[in-house]
C-alpha cells in the first residue's frame, strides 16, 4: 500500500520580539567589532547566501576532513545510532541547523528501515532551507513525518517543550559547538538541557584533537576556497551594509594552538587604510597587518567533551568515533 506522508505547515519562529530587524544587528555588531581593540567579527555572519554556498564548497574540499569523516561515522553506525534513538517508544527528532540535512538522511533512512516511530523536527533560519529540505524528503523518504521549523535555535527548543510533551532526540551535527567561546558552548548545552526533559538524548558531532597541521591544513587549503569564506564577510558589509572595504587589501591568516586546541582565523590588513562604513555611519581605522578575528574553531579530548556534557546536565551513553581522522559523535542522555 502507498504511504501518504504526513507534512504539517511550517511553524515559523523568525520574528524578532524586540522589534529590531536583522541588519540593525548586524550593523550594530559590525561597528562594535570593529571599534574595540583587537578587531573582531562574529562567525556567525559568515553565512550568507555566497558564505552558505563557500561552505558547501569547503565541505567537498580534500582537506576538509570533518565532513567527510563525519558521514563516515554516521554510516557505519547508523544501525546502532537508530537502535538507542528508538529504544524507549515515540520520539521527535530535533536537527539544530538542519539545512539540507544530508548528514541526517543517513539516520531517516535508517530510522525508516527499522519502522522506528517518530517524527522529525529540521529547524534552520532559512525558511527556503526548510521548505527544499521539506520538499525532497516528502520525494526521498514519504513515510517520514516532517514539522520544520523556521528559526533561531532556542526560541523554536522553547516552542517544542511547550507544545510537545513526547520525548525528545536533539541534533546538533557539524562540530558547529567549536564555533563557540567555552563560555559559549557551556551555556549553549546548559539551555538545550533546559528544554530537554531527564532521558531525552542529544547526538553532537565534535572534531577532536589530532595533528595540527592536519587541522591547520583544513582551515588553509590549497585551492583558497577558506580564504574566500573569510573575506565574504568583508564583501558582506560591503553589500549588506554600503561597506568601503578593498577586499584585495586584506588576507586570510588561520593559526592553530595545540595547547589550548583552537583554530583561528583573522583578516589581516596589508596596509594602513581607512574604511568607511556607510550605514554605520563610522569610519575605521586599521594600522598595517592589524588583524581582525573572525572565528574559533574548538577541537576537543574526549574527557573535555565528557567534562563539558557532565557541567550542563548531561551523561555520555555512547561515542561513535571513527579513529582515523578523530571525529566523534557522541550520544548523551539528560541525567
Ligand atoms: C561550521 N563550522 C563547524 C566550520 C568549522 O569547521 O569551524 C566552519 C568553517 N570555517 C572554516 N572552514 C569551515
Amino acid at each position: 500500500m502507498e504511504q501518504t506522508p504526513t507534512v504539517a505547515p511550517m511553524i515559523d519562529l523568525s520574528r524578532k520580539e524586540d522589534g529590531t530587524s536583522s541588519k540593525e544587528t548586524f550593523s550594530k555588531d559590525v561597528a562594535e567589532g570593529l571599534s574595540q581593540f583587537p578587531k573582531s567579527l562574529p562567525s556567525r555572519y559568515f553565512y550568507d547566501a555566497a558564505g552558505s554556498k563557500l561552505f558547501q564548497d569547503i565541505m567537498a574540499l580534500p582537506e576538509y576532513y570533518l565532513t567527510r569523516c563525519e558521514f563516515k561515522v554516521l554510516t557505519d553506525n547508523r544501525q546502532e545510532i537508530a537502535r538507542q534513538f528508538a529504544a524507549s517508544g515515540f520520539f521527535h527528532l530535533i536537527d539544530l541547523g538542519a539545512g539540507d540535512a544530508l548528514k541526517t538522511k543517513i539516520l531517516l533512512r535508517e530510522l525508516s528501515q527499522q519502522k522506528s516511530e517518530f517524527d522529525y523536527v529540521p529547524v534552520d533560519i532559512s525558511g527556503d532551507a526548510m521548505q527544499q529540505l521539506t520538499d525532497s524528503l516528502q520525494q526521498e523518504m514519504p513515510s517520514v513525518d516532517v514539522q520544520a521549523v523556521v528559526g533561531e535555535y532556542f526560541p523554536a527548543l522553547e516552542w517544542l517543550q511547550e507544545n510537545k510533551a513526547e520525548r525528545k532526540v536533539v541534533l546538533f551535527l557539524g562540530s558547529n559547538i567549536g564555533n563557540f567561546k567555552a563560555d559559549e558552548s557551556r551555556h549553549f548545552l546548559q539551555r538545550i538541557c533546559s528544554n530537554l526533559s531527564s532521558g531525552d538524548k542529544l547526538l553532537m558531532g565534535i572534531d577532536l584533537r589530532k595533528d595540527p597541521d592536519t587541522i591547520l591544513s583544513a582551515y588553509n587549503d590549497a585551492s583558497g576556497v577558506t580564504a574566500e569564506f573569510n573575506l565574504n564577510l568583508l564583501r558582506r558589509i560591503n553589500r549588506e551594509l554600503g561597506g568601503e572595504f578593498d577586499v584585495e587589501q586584506f588576507r586570510h591568516y588561520p593559526i592553530y594552538n595545540p595547547h589550548e586546541g583552537v583554530m583561528r582565523s583573522f583578516l589581516v590588513s596589508k596596509k594602513e587604510q581607512d574604511v568607511y562604513i556607510r550605514d554605520t555611519g563610522q569610519t575605521f581605522h586599521f594600522d598595517a597587518w592589524e588583524a581582525i578575528h573572525t572565528e574559533n574553531s574548538h577541537k576537543y579530548s574526549l574527557q573535555q567533551v565528557s567534562e563539558l556534557g557532565k557541567a550542563c546536565g548531561f551523561s555520555v551513553e555512547t561515542v561513535f568515533q571513527d579513529e582515523a581522522c578523530s571525529f566523534a559523535d557522541v550520544l548523551f542522555t539528560v541525567a
